[in-house]
C-alpha cells in the first residue's frame, strides 16, 4: 500500500493566515499540521509517501519533512498546479502508485483512528470512512439505506440527507487513476472526490467504514481551532514523530 497525502489548495477559507504559509503547515497545537496526517500513515506502517504541494510552498515542504529517512519513511514530491480538485491526487501520483493499491489522506485532516486493520484487510475495490456529525453539510455526505448498505453518496448537499460525514481518509485499487483522469469538473470548476466513490458504488465495489475515534478537518477556522483543542487533548501523546 502506498499513501499519498494532498497538502495542495490554497487555503482561502484560514486567510490571512494562510497568506504567509501553506495551511497544512499552520501549528497545530505543538506541530505542523502535516504532521497529524503523516503520523497516521506511519502508524498503520505506510513507509513510501506521495506529498502532493501547492507551487508557491514546495520548498517549505521539502526543509521541514526532507527525504523521510528521518521518519523510517521514503517520501517522493510532487506539486499540484492549481486546486483542480482532490482526484487529481491520482493523476498526479499515477507513476507512484503504479499497480499499487494506494491510502489517499488529506493534509488538514485530523485522525484518533488507527487504520493499520483497515489497510491490512484491503484487497480491491474502494473503501471510504464515515462519521457522525452534527455539521454534515461541510463535508462529503453517505447516506445509508435500512439494510445499512450505501444508497447515495453527496459532495456537501444543501438539503439534509444523512449525519454520516465522508473524513478524508480513503483506499483505492490502482484503477482509480483510471476512473480520476474521466471525471467532469462540477459546478464549482474542480473535480470531485465523491464521484470516485460513486464509480466504485455502480460497480459494487465500494465499502464504507464507520470511524468510532474523533476527527477534524481544519480547513475552517472554526475547525481549525478546534483541531487544536483535538491535538492538544488526544492526539499529541499518541504522535510517533
Ligand atoms: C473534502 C471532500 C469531502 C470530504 C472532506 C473531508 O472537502 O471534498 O468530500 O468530506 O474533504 O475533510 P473540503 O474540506 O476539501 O472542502
Amino acid at each position: 500500500m502506498r499513501g499519498i497525502i494532498l497538502s495542495g489548495g490554497s487555503g482561502t477559507r484560514l486567510r490571512p493566515l494562510t497568506n504567509v504559509t501553506s495551511k497544512q503547515l499552520l501549528p497545530v497545537y505543538n506541530k505542523p499540521m502535516i504532521y497529524y496526517p503523516l503520523n497516521t500513515l506511519l502508524k498503520a506502517s505506510i513507509r513510501e509517501i506521495l506529498i502532493i504541494v501547492a507551487p508557491e510552498r514546495a520548498g517549505d515542504y521539502l526543509n521541514l519533512l526532507g527525504s523521510g529517512s528521518r521518519f523510517g519513511a521514503k517520501f517522493t514530491y510532487e506539486i499540484q498546479d492549481k486546486p483542480n480538485g482532490l482526484p487529481e491526487a491520482f493523476v498526479i501520483g499515477q507513476n507512484f502508485i503504479d499497480k499499487e493499491n494506494v491510502a489517499l489522506i488529506l493534509g488538514d485532516n485530523l485522525f484518533e483512528n488507527d487504520f493499520t486493520k483497515d489497510i491490512k484487510a484491503f484487497t480491491k475495490g474502494a473503501k471510504v470512512f464515515a462519521k457522525r456529525v452534527p455539521d454534515p453539510g461541510r463535508s462529503g455526505v453517505v447516506k445509508f439505506n435500512a439494510k445499512k448498505k450505501v444508497e447515495l453518496i453527496v459532495e456537501k448537499p444543501k438539503k439534509w440527507i444523512s449525519d454520516y460525514a465522508l473524513v478524508g481518509f480513503y483506499l483505492y485499487d490502482c484503477r482509480v487513476v483510471e476512473v480520476a483522469k474521466n471525471l467532469k469538473p462540477s459546478t464549482r470548476g474542480e473535480t470531485e472526490i465523491v464521484d470516485l466513490h460513486n464509480w466504485y458504488l455502480k460497480h459494487h465495489e465500494l465499502e464504507v467504514g464507520i470511524i468510532k475515534g474523533k476527527w477534524r478537518d481544519a480547513g475552517t477556522i472554526e475547525s481549525y481551532f478546534e483541531a487544536q483543542i483535538m491535538a492538544k487533548e488526544k492526539l499529541h501523546k499518541q504522535l510517533i514523530i
